[in-house]
This record gives structure tokens, sequence and C-alpha cells, in this order.
């Protein structure tokens, strides 16, 4: 069975035989030669040039935990752009977290732009942080970074945090080039893991703000988990399984192992680009797919992912779409949230190959086919 959900996607044999590694101890000499296989990789994956004084780190937690530990610290008025489940859920939990929250609000679908940002940031402010889901995975919506990038120059006190869940390693992230201050993502989505770490990087505006503030986590504290990174001493036993997979996976994508034939002698940042390269061809091919069925896509044409396809339904049920194509040994999601029972949803992402695309795609044909002859 090929799993195609939005997360967690299909791991490759390869990654999992690496959580069957024998165990190593978490202060021992080996898990900080782990921890050194990591760090470059995942500096490019988050875009930081050489000399970037921007810091990564990996947390073992499921993305939400990272949504809480980023706010830690911030500040307390903070600006959340809500266009569907995962950004409502960011904002529930500056709400629970006792910020004072405004919510800049766009209909499940659509994405803010940088002129309602700037002017939410301009009317409502001052704000201390701006939280943005850059791909709304409940929604297949991504807001193209580099407009509100050049928004948030002209508010330089506003911390921005970015959830890249199911952005990084299938969209080039350009933290530095940007002005991110907070972006993390969890490894169960376009870096193709198994779920249980997430990665982040923070900015050094982020760090000397949240330094200075009262941070009221153990657990949850970006500071301490990312200060135990760097000195190779986390503060909690770490899922050392999957930080064996991390590295692994992380190494593969940058020496250009996993991309098609004619491009595998890309290396290093150039890798990494190839590898976003795949996944627009994926979305492009999908959506050419949907308009042959005469099916449209919920975002507009410039806020289409590129690591997951939300379709609007046909004259179809999605939950017998969904049937026939698990016959078929392909599991795809249904809609989330709002849009349950209206989309279903290509997880496109990950390892997935575009050949492997061709047969989903070819599968799903043939299930629309046996749908309109039982209709
Ligand atoms: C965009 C986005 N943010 C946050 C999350 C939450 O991640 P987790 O379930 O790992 O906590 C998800 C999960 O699907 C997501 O897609």
């Amino acid at each position: 069975m090929k799993l195609w959900i939005p997360g967690p996607t299909q791991v490759r044999p390869e990654i999992l035989a690496e959580c069957a590694r024998p165990m190593i101890g978490h202060r021992s000499d080996a898990m900080a030669k782990l921890h050194d296989r990591i760090d470059p990789h995942l500096r490019l994956a988050f875009g930081l040039g050489e000399g970037s004084r921007s810091q990564v780190a990996v947390h073992t937690c499921s993305a939400t935990g990272l949504m809480e530990a980023s706010l830690h610290g911030v500040g307390r008025r903070v600006l959340c752009v809500v266009n569907g489940s995962f950004s409502k859920r960011w904002a529930e939990i500056a709400q629970i977290l006792g910020l004072e929250v405004v919510v800049l609000k766009k209909a499940f679908g659509e994405a803010a732009s940088p002129a309602e940002i700037d002017a939410a940031l301009s009317d409502r402010g001052p704000f201390d942080a701006l939280t943005l889901v850059s791909n709304e995975t409940s929604t297949g919506v991504r807001t193209p970074l580099a407009g509100v990038a050049s928004v948030l120059r002209r508010h330089s006190q506003v911390l921005w945090l970015v959830d890249v869940v199911s952005y990084l390693a299938g969209m080039p992230v350009d933290f530095d080039t940007h002005g991110i201050d907070f972006a993390f993502a969890g490894t169960q989505k376009a870096l193709a893991l198994p779920p249980g770490l997430t990665v982040f990087c923070a900015s050094e505006k982020y760090l000397e703000r949240a330094r200075r503030a009262k941070r009221p986590s153990y657990y949850l504290d970006a500071v301490r988990t990312l200060d135990g990174h760097v000195e190779r001493k986390t503060p909690a036993t770490p899922c050392i399984p999957l930080y064996f997979a991390l590295a692994k996976q992380l190494e593969d994508i940058s020496s250009g192992a996993l991309l098609p034939a004619a491009e595998q002698s890309a290396r290093g940042a150039a890798a990494w680009s190839a590898r976003y390269g795949v996944h627009q061809r994926m979305q492009q091919a999908t959506e050419r797919w949907a308009a042959r069925h005469g099916l449209s896509m919920i975002p507009a044409p410039e806020h289409r992912s590129w690591t997951v396809a939300c379709i609007k339904q046909g004259a179809f049920e999605v939950s017998r779409l969904l049937a026939e194509l698990k016959q078929r040994g392909h599991t795809i999601s249904n809609g989330y949230g709002d849009l349950k029972d209206v989309s279903f949803r290509i997880g496109h992402m990950g390892d997935h190959t575009e050949a492997e695309l061709t047969e989903l795609l070819a599968a799903t044909d043939e299930a629309l086919a046996a749908l309109a002859v039982r209709a």
C-alpha cells in the first residue's frame, strides 16, 4: 500500500532500517557525532548560507510542540494569520498561553496577501510577533514567503514565526534572506521520516529576545532545546532511532541520491533545489490530471502548494473514491477541518517519485471510471 496522505507520508525501507540500529547513549561521543552529521544538511534545508548566525536544532516532539515552544518569550501581543486548521490551532495555543492574540482571518482555502498583513500590523499593532503557516496542509494553500518578507522589513520589532511543517524539504525556505525569526517542521511530512521529531531554526534576533524573557516551560523551551543541541547535550533523552533516520535522510537528499537519474549529479544546495523542482512538477502533473477530469483545485493558482494538492470533490462521494483507490493499493486523504467533506487531498511530498505519481493518477482514473459505471 502506498501512503499518499499529507503526512505521515511513505517512509523508505532504508530509513526504517536506520530506526532499528542498536541503541547508543544520548551523552555518548556517538550521539555527538550523530548531531554533527545532521546539522550541515539541516542548515541547507533552511536555506542558511555560509557564516549565517541563525541556529538549527532538533526536538523530540511533534510539530504542535514547537508551535507552543516558539511563542515562549516572544512578547505579549501576537498577530496570527488564520487560513486553515493548523493556523487556527497556533492561534488557540497563543490564547491558552495567555498572549494577547489578534487574528487576521481568511476563508479556508485562501492566503492572506502581503498588503493585508501589512495593514493588520500597522492598524492593529503594535505587535511583538506574527505567526504564519506557510503551507496549510489542511487546504493545500501556500503563502509565498517573499511578499510577506518585504512587509516584515517595515515592522522590525515584530518577530516572524513560520510553520514550515509541510513546506520544508518540498519547497525552498530562505530563512535569512526572508528575515524569518523562527521556523519549524515535523519530520513526517516532506522529510519522509516517521513522526516524532521536529526540526527548527531560530534567528539571533529571536534568541536575543527570548533569552531575556521569562519562558514558563522546561520541555517546550526552544532556547533550552537549542542550547542543548549546540552543546550536544539534549535537555532530555531524545528519540535516538529517529536521529539515525534523520541523519541518513538528510545525507541522502544532499548527495542527490533521491533525485531522478538525470539529476543525480547535483550535490548540496543544488540537490535540495532539484528536490523542490521534483515537487513542483508533481504539483503541476496533479493539476493537469484534475483539469482533465473537470475537477478544480481549492487554492488559487498562485497559492497552490507543491507538496499537497487539495481538490474539490466532483460528482462522486470522496469516501467511495478513497475506498476504490485502497483496492488499487493507494491511500489518499479526504479533506480536513472545514473542507473535510467537500475535498480530497494528495500528499505528493517526501520521497514519492514522479513515476509513482503517474501510477497513482492512473489508478485514480480507474477508480473514477469504476464509480461512474456503478452510478
Ligand atoms: C501545517 C501543519 N502544522 C502543524 C501540524 C501539526 O503537526 P503534528 O501533528 O506533528 O503536531 C501539522 C500536521 O499535520 C501541519 O500540517
